[in-house]
């Protein structure tokens, strides 16, 4: 049975893992704070991240800024085109996402148009689900929070919506630190805002929240990459949108059916599962589907959603994008820089091109002195700029309309080294967020019986390692506990000091954070004679027990850690 989201809620908040922003003020739909825990539990799933992309994958790593200025959105296409619908009710003013109020009436109602919500209310008698009230006008509302650069309201800036846009606006400088080679990639992590019109759904929908994203830059012709192979025989649960059924296929298979649109895009798939199970996301709960074509975001020419199943259904938490050449052939045209990159071929190639020639024995009798100006400009242009046998050049700020008695597109061959082309993008898009709620859902289990709940966090994200209880706080016990306690933090592990309560009540307090091993010092570990400077090792999972010399913990625990060992006993 799955477990409800307000259980896992309310030991978040028990435990300090989050927090309600602003609760003492009565708080703020869709904003969250993260206590002690919960900071851990977001680094250490940070900590896997970057290993994987900034360790595994090589990508560089920048940190840019949150707040940008108009232009940069405006290119993006964010200022036009990234809204939701809203409604408001006519009679209590509650806004509405249009499309939240018609779901269970129709497939993929975010993709209908306001004229078709609107019927959809009326052929539905859909109401304020508030008050009863009639809904008003469907509009548009851009998410995006709207800010001023520094005094006045002469420069208008934005929260970024994504962290992407902050790689895109520096590429000119990645490429140049990337000494002009493709492919590379380049990730950043931090905070996106978007003004959600009503967050629900806790966590999964919040106006802050934070984003790593990983987005490759690579040639338009060769979307292959080097360690395809490595990959190419592990499965994956893909629903393409030609079948919109689940089917389980290899990711080499998915390519060559052409369910995924090329192998780096798959590789990144792939990528992306192996990381959510590594930090605990349950694999049979998790699955990869493709967008449909009305669904696809603007920039995207191939995508993919890693869903995983929690109590609130199925839910993206992953966006994988082929994103094409959009976002620098935009910030290319609006910035008015070139972000091409010169492809070189093994060898020169020979090829047929097209150029204007000027005709110059027409030009020179008519033209005299200013001939030499007028045949320069007119092999100058390109072919494309003749129109109807007719050309503009400008000589001495004389604007001259020309005819084809002077000019003539020819033929000719020319060896050249290689061809400029703007990059394309992959785009693995991670909300950091919605994956840290789907972790702790995951490993979320409650014995209804016993009353007891058990968080099976793995142990590279589990925020406290071990547990150190000396068994009485006292006859010397608490010191050798104390001493093991400040040793295994000093090894670099977060553990947790506890000498309160019974046993059995210390050992539950850790297993509702997921703390996967505890250590108690008992009588015996002071005992002269065979069990001298022994202690118990408890493994969450099994509940086993097993005695350990003392000098032998930081090892065991790292054997554990690394995963070289499964099992204590
Ligand atoms: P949705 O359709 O659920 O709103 P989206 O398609 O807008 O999501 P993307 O724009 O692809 O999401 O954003 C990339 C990732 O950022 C998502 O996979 C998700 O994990 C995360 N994300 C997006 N919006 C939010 C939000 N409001 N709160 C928390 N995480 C979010
Ligand atoms: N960068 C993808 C997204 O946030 O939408």
């Amino acid at each position: 049975m799955l477990p409800d989201s307000s259980d896992i809620m309310a030991l978040c908040r028990r435990r300090g893992f989050i927090w309600p922003s602003f609760e003492v003020y009565g708080g703020v739909a869709g904003m969250f704070d993260y206590g002690p825990l919960g900071c851990i539990l977001k680094n250490n799933i940070v900590g896997v991240w970057r290993s994987i992309y900034r360790g595994e994958e090589k990508f560089l790593e920048i940190d840019s800024e949150t707040i940008n200025p108009r232009d940069v959105f405006k290119a993006s296409g964010h200022v036009d085109g990234f809204a939701d619908l809203i409604t408001y009710c006519q009679k209590c003013q509650t806004p509405f996402r249009a499309d939240h109020l018609v779901e269970g009436f129709c497939k993929n109602p975010d993709t209908l148009t306001p004229k078709q919500l609107e019927d959809t209310f009326v052929e539905h008698n859909v109401k304020c689900p508030e008050c009863g009230g009639n809904l008003g006008q469907i509009s548009e509302f851009n998410l995006m929070f709207k800010t001023s650069i520094g005094p006045g309201s002469t420069r208008t800036g934005y929260l970024r919506p994504e962290t992407a846009q902050g790689i895109f606006v520096n590429y000119l400088n990645l490429y140049r630190y990337n000494r002009e080679k493709l492919p590379f990639g380049v990730i950043q992590i931090g905070k996106s805002y978007r003004n959600e019109i009503a967050p629900r759904q806790g966590m999964l929908r919040m106006r802050e929240f934070s984003q790593m994203e990983a987005e490759l830059f690579i040639d338009p012709e060769n979307k292959d990459w080097p360690k395809f192979k490595e990959v190419e025989n592990e499965e994956l649960d893909l629903i393409p949108n030609t079948t919109l059924e689940l089917t389980t296929m290899t990711v080499g298979e998915a390519v060559e059916k052409g369910v995924i649109a090329n192998r780096v895009l798959a590789y990144f798939v792939y990528v992306t599962k192996q990381f959510l199970t590594i930090i605990g996301v349950d694999p049979k709960r998790l699955r990869f589907r493709e967008h449909e074509k009305d669904e696809m975001a603007h920039y995207a020419t191939d995508c993919w959603d890693a869903e995983v199943l929690l109590s609130y259904g199925w839910v993206e938490i992953v966006g994988i994008a082929d994103r094409g050449c959009w976002d620098l052939s935009r910030h290319a045209q609006f910035s008015g820089q070139d972000m091409t990159h010169f492809r070189r071929y093994d060898s020169p190639k020979e090829v047929e091109v097209s150029r204007v020639k000027a005709k110059s024995k027409a030009i020179g009798p008519r033209f005299k002195g200013r001939a030499k100006d007028i045949i320069s400009a007119i092999e100058s242009l390109k072919p494309e700029d003749v129109r109807d046998g007719k050309v503009f050049i400008c000589v001495d700020n004389e604007k001259i309309e020309l005819d084809d008695e002077f000019f003539e597109v020819i033929s000719i061959k020319e060896k050249i080294a290689g061809d400029r082309v703007i990059p394309h993008v992959i785009e693995p898009s991670h909300g950091l967020d919605r994956i840290l709620y789907s972790v702790l859902e995951h490993a979320y289990e409650h014995d209804n019986e016993e009353n007891y709940t058990t968080l099976n966090l793995r142990p590279v994200v589990a925020p406290i390692k071990v547990g150190v209880f000396p068994l009485m706080a006292k006859d010397g016990l608490d010191e050798v506990a104390h001493k093991i306690y400040t040793d295994v933090c000093a090894s670099g592990m977060e553990a947790y000091y506890d000498d309160s309560g019974t046993i059995g009540k210390r050992y539950a307090r850790m297993d509702e954070i997921g703390t996967p091993w505890c250590i108690t010092v008992d009588y015996e570990t002071i005992e002269d004679g065979l069990n001298r400077g022994t202690v118990t090792i408890r493994d969450r999972n099994t509940k086993g027990q097993k005695r350990v010399q003392i000098k032998d913990i930081e090892k065991i625990l790292e054997r554990l850690l690394s995963g070289e060992i499964f099992d204590i006993l």
